[in-house]
Formats: C-alpha cells, sequence, structure tokens
C-alpha cells in the first residue's frame, strides 16, 4: 500500500494516444454509427466534442463538413493533427469552450462520460449551436460498466484504497436525467435510446489488463508496482467467469445515444 493519500484521484486528461489507437481501435469503429446518424452535410460547420486522435472527425469531414475536433488531451490533438493536417483540431476544455462562430452540430462519441460536470458542458454545446442545430453523441448510459467496475472497487478495497465516489470517475446518466439537463439549456431532446452494447477487446487473454491499464490508468497511477499486479489478478479472476468468453474479454458497456436540437 503507498504511503501517500488514497483518497485524491484527478479526473483523467492525459492519454497515451499511440496506445489508445493501437489497442483500443473498437472506440472509434462503434462511433461510425454515431457519424451515421449525425448525417453531416456539405458546408455545415460541426464540433467534434471530445475528438480524440481524429478517426471520426475525418469521417465527418468526408460529407463536405467543415468540422473542428476538440479534445482537452495534447497527445490526442498531436496524434489527430498528424494523421489529419488537413482538418482544424483545438486543445480545448469542455467545461468551458466558446468559438466566434456558431454551429449547425455538435457530435460527440465515447467522450460525454468522462465530463463529471455535465451541466458545465451542457452550457457550452449550448451556446456553440446556432438556432435550429443539433447535438448528436454517444457516451456511457446508467449501468455502463457495471460488472467492470464493481469489481475494480472489490480489488482496490482489498488493496486498503477506499472505493466511495472517490472511484466514480465517470458521468453515467439515465435518458431521463440526460434529457432533463439537455432540456434546462434549451436543447431539445428528439431521440434517446439506451442499450447493451458488449464490446470485445482487443488483446485476447491480456485484453482486460490492457483495457484497465488505458482506461484506468489515473487511478491505477495510486497503486505500488507490487500491488498492480495483485489488482489485475483479483479484477480478472472475479471477472472471468462473466465477461471471458473463448479466448476473448468483452467490457459490459451500455450506452446512451442522444440527439437533441436547439431552439
Ligand atoms: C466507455 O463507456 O466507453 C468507457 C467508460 C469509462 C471508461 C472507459 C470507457
Amino acid at each position: 500500500m503507498s504511503g501517500e493519500s488514497k483518497t485524491v484521484i484527478p479526473e483523467k486528461r492525459e492519454w497515451d494516444a499511440a496506445s489508445y489507437d493501437k489497442k483500443h481501435s473498437f472506440v472509434w469503429k462503434y462511433g461510425t454509427e454515431v457519424v451515421e446518424l449525425l448525417a453531416a452535410r456539405k458546408g455545415e460547420r460541426i464540433l467534434d466534442l471530445g475528438c480524440g486522435t481524429g478517426h471520426l472527425t475525418h469521417q465527418i469531414a468526408l460529407s463536405g463538413a467543415e468540422v473542428i475536433g476538440l479534445d482537452r488531451s495534447s497527445e490526442m490533438i498531436e496524434q489527430a493533427r498528424k494523421a489529419y493536417p488537413q482538418i482544424t483540431f483545438v486543445l480545448g476544455d469542455g467545461y468551458d469552450f466558446r468559438f466566434d462562430e456558431p454551429f449547425e452540430a455538435v457530435f460527440s462519441n465515447a467522450a460525454l462520460h468522462w465530463m463529471t460536470r455535465p451541466g458545465a458542458v451542457a452550457d457550452c454545446i449550448s451556446r456553440a449551436l446556432k438556432p435550429g442545430g443539433r447535438l448528436v453523441a454517444e457516451f456511457g448510459g446508467k449501468g455502463n460498466l457495471h460488472r467492470l467496475h464493481a469489481a475494480v472497487k472489490t480489488a482496490m478495497s482489498s488493496l486498503g484504497y477506499p472505493v466511495g465516489e472517490e472511484l466514480d470517475l465517470w458521468y453515467f446518466p439515465r435518458i431521463s436525467e440526460y434529457a432533463t439537463l439537455l432540456e434546462k439549456r434549451r436543447l431539445e431532446v428528439t431521440y434517446a435510446v439506451l442499450f447493451d452494447r458488449p464490446t470485445a477487446l482487443e488483446g485476447g487473454d491480456n485484453g482486460l489488463r490492457e483495457w484497465l491499464e488505458t482506461f484506468t490508468s489515473n487511478f491505477l497511477a495510486r497503486l505500488t508496482g507490487d500491488e498492480r499486479p495483485q489488482f489485475f489478478k483479483q479484477v480478472e479472476a472475479e471477472l472471468r467467469p462473466v465477461l471471458f468468453r473463448d479466448g476473448t474479454w468483452f467490457a459490459d458497456y451500455r450506452r446512451i445515444r442522444v440527439v437533441a436540437v436547439r431552439d
């Protein structure tokens, strides 16, 4: 057990963009359905909020729309600029962004659950949209990673770490909760769905460990070198009977998909 405080876990800000792209490409590949829902049109001005390494920003740009990608990770932005130099990517904060020109649409895939002050994010989205402009987003909904998160908490607890709110690092709302939040900000919800999407992880037997290393690195950083193998072993042992099938780990993802229109 580490001697320093076990209670303060910072929000995840920095990412290993190369490993994110190499080992977890399913994140943006699943997002192509959300791009279809966006149905971008030539000439539309669109913001990709939490654009990561820019693959979906690029897909949107293929429609002829004028897309800007925004992310708060400098590593992600750097990688996106290298891969798609013709697209504008800006380093920015989902809680506090502002553009001079409004957008026809704000798009977001697998990013909003990282922003645990959703009201501040929705304020920015509402301000960024033209009247009649749309938000099209998908992220983790109520019940997302339910088993995985519980196993992580159990393992952290058995290593002596507190597992209260300090390990609730994500925002996974119900439809009613998120719709209310948007409607308070002049965003009328026209479509919303919550659905299970068990997701195969890359990496075979190492898939869960690699997922944990990437997506829970902010609190894994608290574990000592001795604690880490014990942590992985315990999480894998608890989840193997329910999330491992035919040589592949599955994350128990549950998505909320939303379209809302600015009045
Ligand atoms: C997701 O639902 O995509 C997700 C949520 C939290 C951590 C990692 C991934």
